[in-house]
């Protein structure tokens, strides 16, 4: 079983009549999230992915939460899920989609990329594709010449994700040019409803990359005409400013923008709370929840609340 993510009925039959291996292509909710209806599989994830895919914190720092969010909210959200920290809609208001995390905390074992695989009388090709996550891979499996390309999802007009902390543009369009020589006839991703022949497949590729220049122009544009990072935030780029008040989705707005201002060049334009060097000393000054004020709502943050760090309590 490769990549779980959704159809809980059907997996659930799946598992029973048996798999014996769960294999994701990388760490993202929606490719681990039904992971946990495979209770006697083993768990086959990519060695960059071993840390996060054990520990729901560290899940969490992956998906850009500590960078925007604070320490001390993955902390939190992490209480949340398991129990405990219990308010009325605390729970799904805080972890969003608490579901996938049950899938958080096993691996059974790791796979590298970039050299063959055997599955019983199976066998595949990782091709290990950075950018999108660091340890996205895609599976060639020569006996039929079909290639699952997991998130080059090429036919949604949305464009590439790549707002975590370990998503790169430059690598995801370098790993482009590694998906175009793979020698497969047909191609299925993770998202899209169809197999595409290859010359479909490497059409509809060329039109999912341009959305990243596309967003380049708009962006610098912005900027050109004086917005500042607020006001470039405020235009929801990726998502539709009324989903900002989802935690997640606005995390990855903000991690999608710092990714298209580091790409170009613009870092000055980046808050300093949210630029990689300041990381060290925004999150791990202290975790004692004493020494954060929290704005928003009442003792719990909502989603979208921000964690200060009250600069007088330390000196
Ligand atoms: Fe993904």
């Amino acid at each position: 079983m490769i990549d779980p993510g959704s159809s809980s009925a059907i997996l659930a039959e799946l598992a029973e009549r048996g798999v014996d291996q769960v294999i994701n292509s990388h760490f993202h909710f929606d490719h681990i999230r039904f992971n946990h209806l495979f209770p006697n599989a083993d768990i086959v994830v990519h060695e960059y992915d071993e840390e996060a895919m054990s520990d729901k914190s560290k899940f969490a720092v992956k998906y850009s939460a500590a960078r925007i969010e604070g320490m001390p909210w993955v902390e939190r959200l992490v209480s949340a899920l398991n129990g405990e920290i219990r308010t009325p809609e605390g729970l799904t208001c805080f972890a969003y989609d608490p579901e996938f995390y049950r899938s958080v905390g096993r691996v059974s074992a790791t796979y590298r990329g970039d050299r063959g695989m055997s599955l019983g009388d199976e066998y595949l090709e990782v091709i290990h594709t950075p950018g999108h996550a660091d340890s996205m891979c895609c599976f060639f499996f020569p006996s039929e010449s079909l290639c699952y390309v997991s998130d080059y999802n090429v036919l949604t007009a949305w464009g590439p994700w790549y707002g975590g902390e370990d998503s790169d543009i430059a690598q995801m369009i370098r790993s482009a040019d590694k998906v175009r020589s793979i020698k497969a006839d047909h191609f299925v991703s993770a998202h899209d409803r169809a197999i595409l022949s290859r010359p479909e497949f490497l059409h509809h590729l060329e039109r999912f990359l341009s959305r990243v220049e596309e967003r380049n122009r708009t962006i610098k544009t912005l900027i050109a005409a004086g917005l500042s990072f607020q006001e470039l935030m405020s235009k929801g780029l990726f998502y539709d400013q009324k989903y900002h008040n989802k935690c997640w989705v606005k995390i990855w707005e903000t991690m999608m923008l710092i990714k298209h201002l580091e790409h170009m060049g613009f870092e000055e334009l980046i808050p300093q709370c949210c630029r990689i060097e300041a990381r060290k000393p925004r999150f791990y000054v202290s975790n004692r929840r004493s020494d954060f004020r929290v704005t928003g709502c009442g003792d719990f943050p909502g989603p979208g609340d921000v964690l200060e760090h009250s600069e007088s309590e330390h000196g």
